[in-house]
């Protein structure tokens, strides 16, 4: 039976209703997984993985299979098919995924939820954006305004969580429409991002300054569109804010997820009274809409058109259970990400030029992380110097300097002229540059006849 080793998140303990959630509720491990597919099935090696807000769900004990403790995380992700038994997703192809486990592999059964980047090497759209503004933050504030809204000059339009990813392009989106946009969020620094960055109208902090007459201050004449992200207490104010015949557009409830008691609203009258209309608004009805959003987008964020989104990529996912812990918690502004392995670990070079397939990618016995080490430039370098300039011939006395980096470790090439690779192989994909860069070999190689004058 083939298997292979893979590091992955599981909850460590419940989290009971109205518990602070702490990296205590998240541990690692690492198994061994089978990789003996059936017909239908792929198994994806993870580059990427998002942390939703809804994933704290998955911590509560609700009694069901998908509560059980021992299950690894899942979510959203990116990653590269390397196993496929399902014509859909060939090896290789780069795909974006619900279901994906917070783990270095995934094992998909029923890949139902996956599609394939269609441009996945565009350096101008790197992958994180899969995550932010093309994945399911962007596409949820873009099904939701398709379905739901239909924007008017100068309307006002209030945004809760207006930080957060899908705030954010919520944001951008009614902007782009004329609105005059106001957003809440928890914190100074966050409603300079809003002001300064997203370049909203109006940015509150909900936590030091009171909702209610900040929003009369910015907006006396009433909201005219709510885009609820948080619930609770805030859906409360803005239905007292809204004009006669606006409109929620009811897409997240964050501020109770992890609630003792329920939050009871209190102004529900005010939908009869105003003749208000309440949108509930589910991302799952709209999936199969992301290759068409992608279609839409993907060159608005090519040609800077729409900014990226503010996004932090941490790496290993070792870090996720304090990373998750302090996300809940609002210390983090924007898209988090994880990276769990680097599409292009063979270095920039690879990342301009057209990426190189690994040959055998899945061979248990040269783990990934070799290429980017011996088998990736610093090898390359060492081998291409020495193949195309050095005859060795036995009992040669060699000399290197520095001969502790990387490039030396593998072959003898003195470290001075390392500096002068780095800078140069960032540009290797020009012809013009790779000779520049064997010029500079040759003179490494000269070096490396100083030998025989300290031999002598
Ligand atoms: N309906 C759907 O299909 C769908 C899809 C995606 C997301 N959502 C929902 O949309 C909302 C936004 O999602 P997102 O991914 O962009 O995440 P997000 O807005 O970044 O959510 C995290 C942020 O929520 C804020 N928050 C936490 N507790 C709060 C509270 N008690 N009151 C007010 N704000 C609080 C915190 O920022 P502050 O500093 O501002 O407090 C925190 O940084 C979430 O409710 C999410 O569940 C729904």
């Amino acid at each position: 039976m083939a298997s292979i080793s893979n590091t992955r998140v599981v909850r460590a303990q419940f989290v009971a209703q109205g518990e602070k959630f702490t990296a205590a509720h998240v541990k690692t491990e690492t198994v061994q997984i089978n990789t003996q597919l059936n017909d239908g099935e792929v198994l994806i090696r993870n580059l990427y993985l998002g942390l939703d807000p809804y994933t704290r769900y998955l911590f509560q004990n609700q009694g069901s299979a998908s509560a059980d403790l021992e299950a690894t995380v899942t979510g959203l992700g990116v990653g590269e098919v390397v196993e496929s038994k399902a014509s859909a997703f060939p090896v290789k192809s780069i795909v974006l995924g619900f279901g994906i486990g917070w783990e270095q592999y995934t094992r998909m059964s029923n890949p139902r939820t996956l599609w394939v980047i269609p441009d996945p090497h565009n350096p101008k759209v790197p992958l994180v954006e899969y995550l932010g503004a093309l994945g399911a933050n962007g596409i949820t504030a873009y099904a939701a305004v398709e379905a739901l809204v239909k924007f008017k000059k100068d309307q006002v339009v209030y945004i809760s969580s207006a930080a957060g990813p899908v705030g954010g392009f919520l944001s951008i989106l009614a902007q782009r429409q004329g609105a005059f946009v106001i957003g809440s969020t928890g914190s100074d620094d966050k409603v300079e991002y809003l002001l300064k960055d997203l370049g909203l109208n109006a940015a509150i902090n909900y936590k030091t300054k009171d909702l209610r007459s900040e929003l009369d201050a910015v907006a006396p004449k009433g909201i005219d569109i709510y885009f609820d992200l948080v619930g609770g207490e805030t859906f409360d104010i803005a239905l007292e804010k809204l004009k006669p015949n606006g409109q929620v557009v009811a897409i997240g409830n964050i501020s109770t997820y992890g609630a003792k008691t329920p939050y009871v609203t209190k102004n529900l009258n005010l939908i009869i009274t105003k003749a208000l209309t309440i949108n509930g608004f589910t991302l799952f009805q709209y999936l199969h809409k992301f290759p068409h959003f992608w279609k839409e987008y993907a060159p608005l964020i090519a040609n800077g058109e729409i900014k990226s989104q503010k996004q932090t990529v941490i790496k290993g996912l070792e870090n996720i259970p304090q990373t998750f812990a302090d996300y809940l918690d609002g210390k983090y502004n924007g898209k988090i990400i994880v990276e769990v392995a680097n599409l292009y670990q063979m270095g920039t070079v690879h990342s301009l030029a057209q990426p190189s397939i690994i040959p055998d990618d899945y061979n248990p016995k040269i783990p990934l992380a070799e290429y980017s080490d011996n088998l990736g430039t610093n090898g390359f370098i060492a081998y291409a110097a020495v193949e195309t300039l050095i005859r060795f011939k036995k009992d040669q006395v060699g000399y290197t300097s520095s001969s502790a980096g990387p490039i030396v470790e593998f072959l003898s090439i003195p470290a001075k002229h390392q500096g002068v690779f780095n800078d140069i192989y960032f540009d290797l994909v020009s012809d013009e540059v790779f000779d520049i860069v064997f010029e500079k070999l040759k003179r490494a190689a000269l070096d490396i006849n100083l030998k025989d004058t300290l031999s002598d």
